[in-house]
């Protein structure tokens, strides 16, 4: 275990939006087939490979058939003085390996100095298509990036390990087949990161939206757009592998959203990965998070009983819609008041995919770790991994149970009942009194409906709980009997 993380990261790991990028740079003037010469690759391979849509990526699938690495990538790069894409893999690999793009750099400018000096007789090995059939295997191509020779011996046993042909083990994150569609499908449009550092003042604090799991969000404007930004940061202490979970979570994201536009659910403008981050561009939602709004964060004004009802219909619009619309339900698994975003109209939007599975298409399957937010997850889930729709509607009723109370689904502060589950199943409807959140002018069939519909929701049994489908039109159906139609 004292091998760094990275360098147990496979190639058919690299997160998709990182690849997707790489293949792009890659694919640019046939720099791939320099990079075929380097993984050893025949002539005659590397030339079938040229029909090929995507070459680099057919290449880098080839090549990690022999469970290759991508510090191994990195490593090849770097004998090819791509920058570029090494700073692509940079978040990766571990930082000692940073100094082969930093001295490599420096080393090459200095280079292009002397160059200019006098007549350089080292003869150009950069491949392009003119002279590629002329090219002997990689031995032959000069290590450009000067090493001392310690690194240079680790390095070059990286290199050169023998790799026997085996097909990968799938790795736990790729147990949903949401990651195994071919990586250049998309055309979610490409963000520089410079326009995001201009368009956040230089990622101001000020402008700093709110934090989570995976990152800080920003408030920013793109293209003269207001957008709210996701920078995927690496967190401080945490390892590599842990933030290339991060990244495989943020690659869900992006699958998501991207094909399933809907009214409830957050929409994803872009995405960034030639910075020093990774990040996704969204819809700015100008009224937060539902979370912040029940707690007033910056003294707003409380929600009131309408505007809570219509967040309720609406999350469950948006969550009937996910479970529904494919032939096998699509779990966002993390719903809670945090991840509901409020548009200037107070319609909420689904946000934070990051967790989101295609579930079983009946009942329900066993998943190998437990996800998700302690207060909103239902006991089965956590002791026994069943993963169904039914762990959506509990969370669900944990909102429910928010909105019309106001209270967190935790509060540490609360002497007995910490978790509102725990006090929601003390009640009894003549505590109407004690536990109904004033500031939102709820009559009482009001509140007790709201209530009774999230204790529904958040049944101990997951077959005891309804579909949100049912949900939906439950809620739906009942509005006229508390509110005089707006709409
Ligand atoms: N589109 C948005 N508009 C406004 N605020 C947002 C937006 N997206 C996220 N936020 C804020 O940032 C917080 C974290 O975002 P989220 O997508 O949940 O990230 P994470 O995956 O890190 O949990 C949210 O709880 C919310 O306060
Ligand atoms: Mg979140």
């Amino acid at each position: 275990m004292n091998d760094n993380h990275n360098a147990q990261i496979y190639i058919y790991e690299i997160p998709y939006f990182i690849r997707m990028e790489l293949c792009r740079i890659l694919n640019e003037n046939d720099k791939w087939e320099e990079l075929g010469i380097g993984m050893q690759f025949k002539f005659k391979v590397v030339n079938e490979l040229r029909k090929e849509r995507n070459p680099t990526d057919e290449l880098l699938t080839k090549w990690s058939q022999y469970n290759h690495k991508i510090l191994e990538l990195f490593i090849l790069l770097s004998r090819m003085q791509h920058y570029q894409a090494m700073n692509i893999l940079r978040p990766l690999v571990d930082p000692k390996y940073h100094l082969l793009i930093d001295k490599g750099e420096g080393n090459l400018r200095k280079r292009g100095k002397e160059k200019l000096h006098k007549k350089s007789k080292e003869k150009d090995m950069s491949i392009d298509t003119k002279n590629f059939n002329h090219v002997s295997p990689t031995q032959n191509i000069v290590q450009k990036v000067v090493l001392k020779n310690s690194e240079d011996e680790e390095w070059r046993k990286i290199i050169n390990q023998p790799k026997k042909f085996m097909s990968p083990p799938l790795p736990q994150s790729y147990s949903n087949n949401l990651l195994h569609e071919s990586p250049i499908d998309n055309n979610l449009p490409l963000a520089m990161f410079d326009e995001l550092a201009i368009g956040t003042n230089n990622w101001n604090k000020m402008n700093i939206l709110g934090k989570g799991g995976f990152g800080t969000v920003y408030r920013g404007v793109w293209k003269n757009t207001d957008v709210a930004i996701k920078k995927i940061e690496r967190r401080s202490g945490k390892s590599d592998e842990s933030y290339a979970t991060q990244l495989q979570q943020s690659l869900r994201e992006i699958r998501i959203l991207n094909s399933h536009p809907h009214d409830n659910i957050l929409a994803l403008y872009a995405y960034s990965v030639n910075g020093e981050a990774p990040c996704l561009l969204y819809q700015l939602m100008p009224n937060g998070s539902l979370e912040d709004r029940l707690l007033h964060k910056h003294k707003t004004e409380p929600l009131s009983c309408e505007q809570r009802y219509n967040i309720a219909i609406g999350t469950a619009r948006g969550l009937q819609y996910l479970h529904t619309i494919g032939g096998k339900p699509l779990i966002h698994g993390d719903i809670k008041s945090a991840n509901i975003l409020l548009d200037k109209h107070f319609e909420p939007k689904i946000g934070d995919f990051g967790l989101a599975r295609e579930g079983p298409e009946e009942s329900s399957m066993k998943v190998s770790k437990i996800f998700g937010t302690r207060p909103y997850l239902p006991e089965d889930f956590i002791s026994s991994r069943n993963l169904s729709t039914k762990i959506d509607t509990y969370s669900f009723g944990i909102v429910i149970f928010e909105l019309a109370t106001g209270l967190p689904a935790y509060d540490h502060n609360r002497s007995e009942c910490k978790f509102l589950k725990e006090l929601m199943d003390k009640w009894e409807d003549e505590e109407y009194d004690i536990l109904v959140d004033k500031k939102a002018g709820f009559n009482q069939s009001t509140f007790i409906y709201l209530i009774t519909l999230g204790k529904w929701c958040a049944n101990k049994l997951a077959q005891n709980r309804p579909e949100m489908e049912q949900v939906y039109k439950n809620l739906s159906d009942s509005r006229n009997r508390f509110f005089i139609l707006s709409t």
